[in-house]
């Protein structure tokens, strides 16, 4: 029997289930581990240097746990670790081992959903202030403006399940006036927090009808979809039991409750040491 080799999909808490979720979708057979590291959440404010070493201790165990690939499934992380740990990190120590992030698939294709090439990005102020977005959108379409937006009060919201309140209509409509302002002719938005598909039905309230709103979940699983197809030589080493494992570093009991919310379905999450 092959041995367990699961895709590790981390993210700095509850945020990256709504990226394996729509991974799970596209792609059952595969095993998976979902890492959240709920003991040091949030990320989004935290310094570059702190982000770094965070997740590359989360990704290290996600390697020690047997998967040789994983997903970083959280913004933040992607923006400020990602480029280190790829360049740095895997060369040096697990040159088998392959990590993603989740900004470039979405950088990737967001050209071809605006008309005016005026794009909107809502994101932490780490990911905002990594201009990673601005800066991967220029390579692959140069005549598409970018406009950004931090929401730091939206991940709060979120984590404490206070997105139908009124001070979520609150935040949710300043930070949109406030990227607005910057630019009338957007027309398409990319939610650039995986904690913000939870708030998408919010969003919808004031924001045009015709505006395009993209969330990360399928364009991710279908990039990644991509990349096993393109390269074999990681898709063999993948493991087609179709289990997924859960873990966090904070109390798995108050992840058991918060995790449904965002993967849509029940989790039994075990906790792990750091
Ligand atoms: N889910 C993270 C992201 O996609 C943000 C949550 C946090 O601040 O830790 O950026």
């Amino acid at each position: 029997m092959q041995q367990k080799q699961s895709i590790g999909v981390f993210d700095s808490g509850y945020g990256g289930l709504t990226i394996l979720k729509e991974i799970v979708k596209e792609l059952p057979q595969y095993d998976y581990v979902y890492l959240g590291d709920n003991a040091r959440t949030p990320y989004g404010n935290r310094s570059f240097e702190t982000v770094y070493q965070y997740t590359l201790q989360c990704v290290e165990r996600l390697f020690a746990m047997n998967c040789n690939l994983v997903i970083i499934a959280c913004n933040t992380a992607s923006a400020k670790a990602l480029r280190n740990i790829q360049q740095v990190d895997l060369p040096k120590k697990y040159p088998d081992k392959r990590v993603l992030g989740v900004i470039r698939p979405t950088t990737e294709i967001v050209g071809k959903y605006t008309k005016t090439g005026h794009v909107g990005v809502l994101g932490t102020k780490g990911t905002v202030a990594s201009n990673s977005y601005p800066i991967e959108i220029e390579k692959f379409f140069p005549e598409v403006n970018v406009f950004q937006e931090a929401c730091p009060m939206w991940v709060p919201l979120v984590e404490n399940n206070e997105v139908n309140t009124i001070a979520a209509d609150y935040f949710v409509k300043k930070n949109l006036d406030n990227l607005f302002a910057k630019s009338s002719k957007i027309d398409t938005i990319i939610l650039g927090c995986t904690h913000y598909p939870l708030l998408a039905e919010k969003i919808k309230k004031y924001i045009p009808e015709n505006l395009t709103l993209l969330s990360q979940g399928e364009i991710v699983a279908k990039s990644l979809a991509d990349y096993l197809k393109r390269h074999s030589e990681i898709e063999y080493r993948c493991s087609k039991g179709g289990i997924i494992d859960f873990y966090t570093s904070d109390s798995a009991e108050n992840f058991n409750n918060a995790a449904s919310l965002f993967f849509g379905q029940e989790v039994k999450a075990r906790h792990l040491d750091f």
